[in-house]
């Protein structure tokens, strides 16, 4: 079982005294050289609060994210396609391992993320509230929304935060097979029969706006943004990333042969980027209220998931209960 318990903090004077105050300098110091703040270290509260939040958040997505592809895991056409799609799914779950245990290390307890989630209390990635009609899913996730992912993610194993930045590195690596294996689906199947090559475009069709809206709201309308940035937790702004992101998509789109959904996507020469048209920002805050396609199902599906498994949450504390009590009597 993971560890529940607050780790020990370095303790510091009463609000605003002079230890406060060498504290903060000493906090702005580590930011300041880019170095990292770890989980003894002082951090100001609101810094604390910003990264359960986000980390938070960040691990609860990669376990709803299990659900709309573990739904092609029987259905996937080959052995292959579903030895490949498993290892896949099993990968997110790891995912949301590392990042509950990053959080872990600021005090807040595995089970008061978990429950926060199924009271449904706590966002996720909008993103994982669509459905998955066809196999040509599988592939547009893996190629827009993971590759969304590691626009998101690259800049993120440089987090101020020591145990944050240091998980986002494995994730990363593992997102990039992710983003690949779909991308090789869609390739397939758009160079397959024309009814193939609907299905891939139909499967981007639906995905490819709701993978621009993972980046976020556009940065004026944006709460935690600038703050973060200065806490060196983000590097770049939404919008720049979400920029990025379009323009590593262009080419991507003329090698499978498929078209962009967006109608207004234009190359600017002045900036030398690819700008993308409107995104129906009315759609992603209807999805993240929960008005999605799929908000309800997968927080049913998450919350069926923590009954059943509660059998084996008792008996791995059983058994770390026995070890312990093994250990005093051997010690
Ligand atoms: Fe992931
Ligand atoms: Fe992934």
């Amino acid at each position: 079982m993971a560890p529940t318990t607050t780790p020990e903090r370095t303790t510091h004077g009463p609000a605003g005294s002079a230890d406060e105050h060498d504290e903060q300098t000493r906090f702005d110091a580590i930011i300041a050289a880019d170095q990292r703040i770890e989980p003894r270290d002082w951090m100001p509260d609101k810094y604390r609060s910003s990264l359960v939040r986000q980390i938070s958040q960040h691990a609860h997505s990669e376990i709803i994210g299990m659900q709309p592809e573990a739904n092609w895991i029987t259905r996937a056409p080959s052995l292959k396609r579903k030895a490949i799609l498993i290892a896949k799914v099993q990968d997110e779950a790891g995912h949301g391992l590392y990042l509950y245990s990053a959080a872990q290390t600021l005090g807040v307890t595995r089970e008061e993320m978990t429950q926060k989630l199924i009271d449904g209390k706590a966002r996720y990635s909008s993103i994982f509230n669509y459905h998955t009609p066809t196999w040509a899913d599988m592939g547009a996730i893996g190629w827009l929304v993971d590759g969304a992912a590691i626009c998101n993610q690259v800049p993120l194993c440089r987090a101020s935060y020591g145990p944050y930045g240091r998980a986002m590195v494995r994730i990363c690596k593992e997102e990039s097979f992710h983003q690949r294996q779909g991308f090789e689906i869609l390739y397939e199947l758009s160079h397959g029969t024309p009814e193939q090559k609907q299905m891939a475009q139909d499967a981007v069709n639906r995905w490819y706006w709701p993978s621009l809206m993972m980046f976020g709201p556009s940065d004026d309308a944006s709460p935690n943004s600038a703050q973060s940035m200065a806490w060196k937790i983000k590097r770049f702004s939404n919008d720049e990333l979400r920029q990025r992101f379009v323009g590593m998509c262009v080419p991507q789109f003329e090698a499978l042969g498929l078209e962009c959904p967006d109608k207004d996507l234009r190359f600017d020469e002045e900036t030398g980027q690819w700008i993308s048209g409107e995104i129906d920002w009315d759609e992603f805050m209807a999805v993240l209220d929960g008005r999605g396609p799929a908000n309800g199902e997968r927080l049913d599906h998450r919350r069926t998931a923590h009954e059943d498994g509660a059998w084996v949450r008792e008996a791995a504390a059983e058994y770390a209960r026995k070890q312990r009590e093994r250990a005093r009597f051997a010690a």
